[in-house]
């Protein structure tokens, strides 16, 4: 079976990086501790890490990305206004998982995708709603650009 052409940005370049041996040392323990299989994936992962970082930090950056919210369901108006803030800005909005969690809490992972600014805004006016006890935005790129 023929090989499938590798395109040009997906060739792997070797390059040399000098750094303190102790610095590498500990980068070294770090990767370990993490389960990475060699230094060139972790390397890899760290420059995505920070590529994602950018785009995030620009308005008009696109991304994908999840938002967690930890509730109490119980406090006056919070589904409902979750609920209202999620259609306004239903046009960044994947999913959204719902799970009660126990008699009181609720649990949900809404998927996002835009530009950063708006989602978040979002994730913002969402975790400030009384009622939401925890709240997080975890952001990643689209896709191609890795
Ligand atoms: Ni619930």
């Amino acid at each position: 079976m023929p090989d499938k052409p590798v395109s040009k940005d997906r060739e792997l370049e070797r390059i040399g990086v000098a750094i303190d041996r102790s610095l590498l040392d500990k980068f070294d323990e770090l990767i370990a501790r993490r389960g990475y299989a060699n230094r060139s994936e972790a390397f890899r992962d760290l420059i995505r890490a920070e590529l994602v970082g950018d785009t995030a930090s620009q308005p008009h950056g696109l991304v994908t990305g999840t938002i967690t919210l930890l509730y109490d369901h119980h406090v006056r108006m919070v589904g409902e206004k979750l609920t209202a803030l999620q259609h306004h800005y239903h046009r960044q909005i994947l999913s959204t998982l719902h799970l009660h969690l126990d008699h009181d809490n609720c649990l949900e992972v809404i998927v996002v995708k835009g530009e950063a600014a708006g989602v978040r805004q979002l994730a913002d006016k969402l975790i400030a709603e009384r009622g939401v006890k925890h709240g997080r935005l975890v952001l990643s790129g689209t896709g191609p650009e890795f």
